[in-house]
């Protein structure tokens, strides 16, 4: 089986299409017929791996019919290119060897003549090769997070641990870099942090696109598709959102589409459907969010195909301004306890602290059929963030993590934005790889940590720079710092009111945390970080909690070429936000604001990715 990667090893010896700049020779191994102002026929008079097509962002979808010796095979919307071609992106046809391939492709805006829907830049583009240059690097491409080696990305999906390896499926578009075709795209890692793409997982059918979901491994087989087969389970996308079944013996490399689906419908909307094992209960338990309503529904099912429900959780709880999606249970540990507690993933669309989409999470308890969420001190049920970020979305864990590890991954952008930001060629990363736990703050509350993944600790290279300590006063010191990078440090605000951190380049683009010992908050604010005009609602402050009562802060930050993670060293807090400097930050500034304040232990390593 051809996977993405081979498409670059090939790559390498013979590039012929670029992606995003240089294109092919015109109409090659293609016959283009015009029918009319909106319609165009495409045929495929040749052999070769791919048939690529020409995109041009700004444009409208056109509706691109494929037919296979006369059969409909599929249908994809893609941006094809009006006045000139942005990008290109392939359309395996590999698999259609020996067969008549036409596209019937339907354009959306209107013309007046057959003679202006000929101008189009697509027709002269559209050529069949037997490579797809993906070794495209765009300046915000990020060096050590996992992106898509192409097109748009959203959510992770049906992440699972299997013999050594972790498995991130995500949502992807492979023919163009805005949302839409939603296909499961699949990576995989052994470290979490070097990932190798494959083939796409799970495709669109007659059902519909396949939207967010999740897997895990069948030990008991239960659902009959043998012996520890990967189930995925997603919400299959068309006219309404219905939920399906896919299973994988070859440990997730390729899927087969369950006969039977859907396995579970209702008169509602509700999607990504995350599904668990129950050793208490014997059962599979299946946490769907039913969107509009803002509420998760619980299922129980003994063989994931018949499943019967049991309750519902979070009407008029929590965040409720937006739509619940994307859930996630499960059990952890409370730090220092025997206790152990649930936790209850409730993605959130828009609503977030800081406007748009945000991971909200409820500690409580579950029977096996039931949540109940814990009180605060006033009766009241709490609302919780994950990350204190911006760009934080869609976060949910591994299956079958090993050590008992809850390994999450998250979307790293916003529906606010995610569709300008200036990247083109792929759009979107995801978060680095963290570990929750559970703790106990100073209020009586259980709160969940989020901390770096100890894989992260293997890509630390080099001791760039290290103090190991320092008084700093309203003058402040200046480090210079790589490119990427990871900087720990212990800030002691002293009795100073506040200490700042800045993140700069010579530009004067700069990222600005300041740390307020007396409401033990860090605020992050990226209004100056560089491009930020896109979107009025990315210039932003965002603003953390600490959870240490003022005291000496010791913080975890990673900066790589787009984005910045900021962590409390144990996770107790965590902040996400992407940026886009023209050039990248080339030094740490540190001060504090009305007296003195001592840095301790700084350390900023540079990062061993390519
Ligand atoms: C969350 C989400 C999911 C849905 C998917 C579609 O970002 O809206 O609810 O399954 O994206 O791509």
């Amino acid at each position: 089986m051809k996977r993405i990667s081979d498409i670059t090893k090939t790559l390498l010896t013979a590039a012929t299409v670029f992606a995003g700049s240089q294109l092919s020779t015109a109409g090659n191994g293609v016959e283009i017929e015009h029918l009319g102002t909106n319609n165009t026929l495409v045929r495929v008079t040749a052999d070769g791996k791919y048939l690529i097509l020409p995109v041009q962002e700004s444009n409208d979808e056109a509706t691109v019919n494929v037919l296979v010796d006369g059969k409909l095979d599929r249908t994809l919307n893609v941006r094809l290119a009006k006045s000139k071609v942005d990008y290109t992106v392939p359309f395996d046809i590999e698999k259609y060897k020996g067969k008549n391939v036409l596209l019937n492709v339907v354009t959306s805006q209107s013309r007046a003549t057959v003679r202006e829907a000929k101008e189009d830049a697509c027709w002269g583009n559209f050529c069949v090769s037997d490579t797809f240059n993906t070794e495209n690097r765009e300046k915000y491409r990020p060096a050590f997070h996992h992106t898509p080696l192409y097109g748009w990305m959203n959510d992770p999906n049906g992440m699972f641990y299997k013999d050594g390896v972790w498995h991130l499926y995500y949502q992807w578009n492979p023919f163009g870099s805005k949302w839409q075709n939603m296909t499961w795209g699949h990576s995989s890692s052994t470290d979490l942090v070097n990932w190798t793409h494959h083939d796409a997982a799970i495709e669109p059918d007659g059902l519909g696109t396949v939207f967010s979901g999740s897997s895990a491994i069948d030990s008991e087989n239960s659902a009959g598709f043998g012996k520890d087969a990967v189930v995925a389970m997603y919400t299959s996308a068309g006219a309404s959102q219905i939920q399906s079944l896919a299973w994988s013996n070859d440990n997730g490399a390729s899927f087969n589409i369950y006969a039977g689906n859907p396995v579970l419908t209702l008169e509602s909307e509700a999607r990504d459907p995350n599904m668990f094992w129950n050793q208490d209960t014997k059962e599979w338990i299946l946490v769907l969010a039913h969107a509009l309503d803002h509420e998760m529904l619980i299922f129980t099912s003994p063989d994931m195909k018949k499943w019967t429900l049991q309750s519902a959780f979070g009407k008029g709880l929590g965040a409720q301004d937006g739509v619940w999606e994307c859930p996630d249970l499960f059990e952890l540990p409370v730090a220092g306890s025997d206790e152990k507690k649930w936790v209850l993933l409730s993605n959130l669309n828009p609503g977030g602290p800081f406007g748009g989409s945000a991971t909200q999470y409820f500690v409580g308890d579950f029977d096996g059929k039931t949540f109940t969420p814990d009180l605060d001190a006033e009766g009241k049920v709490p609302t919780k963030w994950l990350d204190y970020g911006k760009d934080h979305y869609a976060t949910v864990s591994f299956s079958d993590a090993p050590g008992g590890r809850r390994t999450v991954i998250g979307w790293m952008s916003n529906w606010q934005y995610a569709p300008e930001v200036p990247t083109m060629q792929y759009r979107s990363a995801n978060t680095l790889p963290r570990e929750l736990g559970l703790f106990k703050n100073s209020d009586g509350q259980i709160y969940a940590s989020s901390a770096p993944s100890p894989e992260l600790e293997a890509v630390r290279g080099s001791v760039f720079k290290s103090v190991s300590k320092v008084n700093v006063d309203t003058k402040g010191r200046r480090y210079a710092i790589p490119d990427i990078c990871e900087i720990t440090m212990n800030i002691d605000p002293l009795k100073s009111d506040s200490v700042t951190l800045e993140l700069a380049n010579n530009a004067g683009e700069k990222v600005v945390l300041t740390y307020d010992p007396a409401t033990s908050r860090l605020s992050f604010d990226r209004k100056e970080s560089g491009i930020v005009d896109f979107s009025q609602d990315f210039p932003a402050i965002t603003v953390a909690p600490t959870y240490n009562d003022g005291k000496t802060l010791s913080l975890r930050i990673f900066v790589d070429r787009s984005s910045i993670e900021v962590f409390e060293k144990d996770g107790r807090f965590v902040m996400t936000n992407i940026v886009f400097p023209n050039s990248p930050y080339s030094y740490m500034s540190v001060k504090a604001n009305g007296g003195k304040a001592r840095v301790s232990n700084l350390k900023i390593y540079n990062i061993n990715a390519q």
